[in-house]
């Protein structure tokens, strides 16, 4: 296994102490997120009663397998405890997600979850978000239109492929990546790219996470927010 996995991996196994018996989970999408619901899976074999949303078909794949009990977005008033991974994370606890495509459910599961745990490894941390182009979902539609917009308004959209074709989410849409530069203010940035017809979501993930758990060569680094006043 090489240095990032086991960063990853570290991470994960950090992560899933938090988990208690009888608490509703999100379970994450992605490399890192893997690791995570590896961990759990070993846990419910060993006992642990738990019932957890997947965010996405990968992740459901996953869970499913190792026999996780799961249950829909839909069927959830609130979630005790999320785990998943980033693609950046600034020491606000800001994110940048999506880069695998998942990035609605993942919003959808942070935004009802009470504790959102983020894992990753050291290459995550960033001082300003935006090297890392932001996923923004949109209906299949106004792909051209949300690319205009967001050229318009100074970033550089770029449409998503998988080959040939548009890259499909799961939801079936289609995803345009903004590029909006190192951002100053990532709130107006968001708030930008909801106000586009057609977007669905945004991966700027503001004030979500709770904790921030990195992995290193000899363990893992946790970043939290610092209490106000
Ligand atoms: C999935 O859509 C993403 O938000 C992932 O959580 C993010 O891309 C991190 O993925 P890795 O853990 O594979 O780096």
């Amino acid at each position: 296994m090489d240095d990032i996995k086991n960063e990853k991996q570290a991470a994960a196994q950090e992560a899933v102490k938090l988990v208690e018996d009888g608490m509703v989970l999100g379970l994450g999408t992605g490399s890192t997120a893997y690791f995570a619901i590896a961990e759990i899976g070993e846990m419910v074999k060993n006992g642990l009663s738990v019932t957890a949303v997947p965010t996405s078909s990968r992740t459901e794949e996953q869970a499913r397998s190792l026999g996780i009990h799961l249950v829909s977005i839909d069927d959830v008033d609130e979630i005790d405890l999320t785990i998943d991974g980033t693609d950046e994370f600034d020491l606000d606890l800001n994110l940048i997600k999506g880069g695998g495509g998942a990035l609605l459910k993942e919003k959808m599961v942070a935004r009802i979850t009470n504790r959102q745990i983020i894992i990753g490894d050291a290459s995550k941390l960033v001082d300003k978000l935006g090297a890392f182009k932001i996923p923004v979902e949109v209906l299949p539609f106004t792909v051209h239109y949300v690319k205009r917009m967001i050229d318009g308004a100074g970033g550089t959209g770029h449409i998503r492929m998988n080959g040939g074709d548009f890259y499909l989410t799961d939801e079936k849409n289609y995803i345009v990546d903004a590029d909006f530069g190192l951002m100053d203010d990532p709130y107006s940035v968001s708030d930008f790219l909801n106000d586009v017809e057609g977007v669905v979501c945004n991966g700027l993930f503001l004030d979500m996470a709770e904790l921030v758990i990195i992995g290193t060569s000899d363990g893992v680094e946790v970043y939290e927010l610092e209490e106000e006043g």
